[in-house]
Parts: C-alpha cells; sequence; structure tokens
C-alpha cells in the first residue's frame, strides 16, 4: 500500500488548538534526531514535508499531516534534548504529555529508536510511562540502512532482551530506513489496516 496525497494542516504547541477533526491519528515519538520527520517523508514520498535537520532540536510543534483525506500522521518533538538542566531534561515536554493523555483521536503512538544504539533509558522510560496510561505503542527502528544485516539482527535481538525484562512481550515493531525506504510499505499497510478496523 502507498500513501497518494498528503499535505500539511497545521503546528501547535497546545493539544487543545490540534486540529478538531476526528479522524484517527497516528504519532511519532522518539529521541531527537532519531529521524521522525525523515521517515514521514519516506512515507509520504516527498522530500520536505516535514522538516528535517542533522542537528537535533529541529521539530518543535506537534504537527499534523493529512493522509489521502483520511487520517493523520503527527510528527513531534524530539524528547531528550533540550537546552535545560539535567533534572529538566528527564522530564517529557508537558505539551508531549499533553497530547498524549488528551488526544482522544490517537489510535497508536510509534515510537522510533535508532537501531545502531544500545536501548536508551530515555526511550524504555517513555514507553514505561505509555503504558502506565494504558497508551499502545509499537516500536520502529530507524536508519537501518547504516547496519549490516547481521549487526542489525544482533542489535534487535537486544533490544527485545532489554525489552523482556518489562515487560511481557516485546511489543509490534517494524525495521525502516527513510534512505532505502525499507519498511514504509509495511507501515503503511499496517495503518490501513488498523483504520479499516475502526
Ligand atoms: P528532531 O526533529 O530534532 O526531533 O529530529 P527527527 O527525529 O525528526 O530527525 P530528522 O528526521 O530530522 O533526521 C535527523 C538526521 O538523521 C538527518 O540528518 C537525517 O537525514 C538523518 N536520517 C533520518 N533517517 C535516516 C535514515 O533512515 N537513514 C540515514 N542514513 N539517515 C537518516
Ligand atoms: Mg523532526
Amino acid at each position: 500500500m502507498k500513501i497518494h496525497r498528503a499535505h500539511f494542516v497545521e503546528s501547535n504547541s497546545q493539544v487543545e488548538k490540534c486540529p478538531k477533526s476526528k479522524l484517527p491519528e497516528y504519532a511519532f515519538i522518539g529521541r531527537s534526531n532519531v529521524g521522525k520527520s525523515s521517515l514521514i517523508n519516506a512515507l509520504t514520498n516527498q522530500k520536505k514535508l516535514a522538516k528535517t535537520s542533522g542537528k537535533p532540536g529541529k521539530t518543535q510543534l506537534i504537527n499534523h499531516f493529512l493522509i489521502d483525506n483520511s487520517w493523520h500522521l503527527v510528527d513531534l518533538p524530539g524528547y531528550g534534548y533540550a537546552k535545560v538542566s539535567k533534572t529538566e531534561k528527564k522530564v517529557f515536554q508537558k505539551f508531549i504529555t499533553d497530547y498524549f493523555l488528551q488526544r482522544m483521536q490517537l489510535c497508536c503512538a510509534f515510537v522510533l529508536v535508532d537501531c545502531r544504539h544500545e536501548p536508551q533509558k530515555i526511550d524504555l522510560n517513555f514507553m514505561e510511562w505509555l503504558g502506565t496510561n494504558g497508551l499502545p505503542f509499537h516500536i520502529i527502528f530507524t536508519k537501518a540502512d547504516k547496519l549490516k544485516p547481521s549487526v542489525l539482527e544482533v542489535n534487535i535481538e537486544n533490544y527485545k532482551k532489554i525489552m523482556l525484562e518489562n515487560w511481557e512481550e516485546m511489543p509490534k515493531y517494524f525495521i525502516t530506513s527513510s534512505t532505502t525506504k525499507r519498511g514504509s510499505e509495511e507501515l503503511i499497510t499496517y495503518i490501513q489496516t488498523l483504520n479499516s478496523t475502526l
């Protein structure tokens, strides 16, 4: 399955101001620089729909994109990067947590993690926070093009092992690359399947 049309709708810093539309939506969240905005561009086949940057902290607001006139894809600011003190860094920005807690249209979150890295505490904490609040999520491993297949496999097995220390099962996950578009069709098909069950 492919995306045929994608438009930017609006950016907001408060969940209360987000689009009133009741269309189902899916949010990309994860550390700064993990590749959230790039993946939105890869999925929609547009180079500049979502703003990307080599420097962390590019996306600062809640950005809604309307996909095929039937659902929203939401690009969020990264966590784990802020020009603030260490204690403040530990707290996820309030407008992001408000978004997850209050946005009734949200079908599920996709937590993006860079497949090159060991499981990071901040990601594990965020997933725990989602779980505690009963919010469904899946994992997207990004930048798969940067690893040899054998290393990728080892890293994913390691991620599973760490996840299983706290979770009964490994959440559903996707392996993606915005450069090669690996995983794009699978992800779109999955979202479309969820949409069709609503
Ligand atoms: P913030 O908006 O700061 O939270 O970052 P983000 O998660 O939206 O990351 P962004 O998409 O801006 O990408 C960060 C950097 O990683 C950019 O230099 C991208 O070109 C690069 N990048 C993203 N995805 C991939 C990928 O799949 N493969 C490779 N090789 N590079 C990627
Ligand atoms: Mg971004």
